[in-house]
């Protein structure tokens, strides 16, 4: 399977907006992934197939040296070839050198996220319950630390 990770641009939003739909019962709007592309916090990946077709994205926000994953997403049919680790593997390669953490929520019942999030050295850190609705269930939050040496 033959993609390319790529900044998100404006030409991507419909297609992430009707990925968000399928995966995610309160899905970001076309709008909310607009503000993030003015947003100097925000960093948004897309992996984009030879034809243009979008396979998956994912979308960070970075606090000084902390980063938080909002979402990573990928199309139904292009699961389990890498392409979310292909995204993570950005994220991750950037904290490696930029940040002191990655963190994100997950649904608890999302074990094939769990096991994605697991793979990349995330661990459980907690729970917030009854973070979602539709329906109503904990987050479980996972974190990956990155240790820096001392200048
Ligand atoms: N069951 C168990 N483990 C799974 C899995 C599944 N269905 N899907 C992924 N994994 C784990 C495996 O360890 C896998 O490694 P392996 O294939 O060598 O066994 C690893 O994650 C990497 O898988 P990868 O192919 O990179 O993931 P993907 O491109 O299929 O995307 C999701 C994974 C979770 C992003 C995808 O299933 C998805 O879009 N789900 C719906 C949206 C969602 O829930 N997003 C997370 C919100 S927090």
């Amino acid at each position: 399977m033959y993609y390319e990770i790529v900044p998100m641009d404006r030409s991507h939003i419909p297609q992430i907006a009707a990925l968000e739909r399928e995966c995610f019962s309160t899905p970001w709007t076309e709008n909310m992934l607009e503000d993030a592309l003015f947003d100097s916090q925000a960093s948004f990946i897309v992996a984009e197939a030879e034809d243009g077709s979008i396979l998956g994205y994912a979308g960070l926000h970075v606090i000084v040296d902390e980063g938080y994953i909002d979402n990573i997403a990928v199309e139904e049919a292009a699961r389990r070839h890498g392409v979310a680790s292909a995204l993570l593997d950005v994220y991750c390669r950037f904290g490696a050198v930029n940040l002191a953490f990655l963190t994100l929520e997950v649904r608890k019942s999302n074990l094939p996220a769990i096991a994605l999030y697991e793979k990349f050295g995330f661990q459980q850190a907690g729970l917030r319950p009854g973070y979602y609705q539709r329906p109503r269930e904990d987050a479980v939050i996972m974190t990956r630390e990155f240790h820096h040496e001392a200048p």
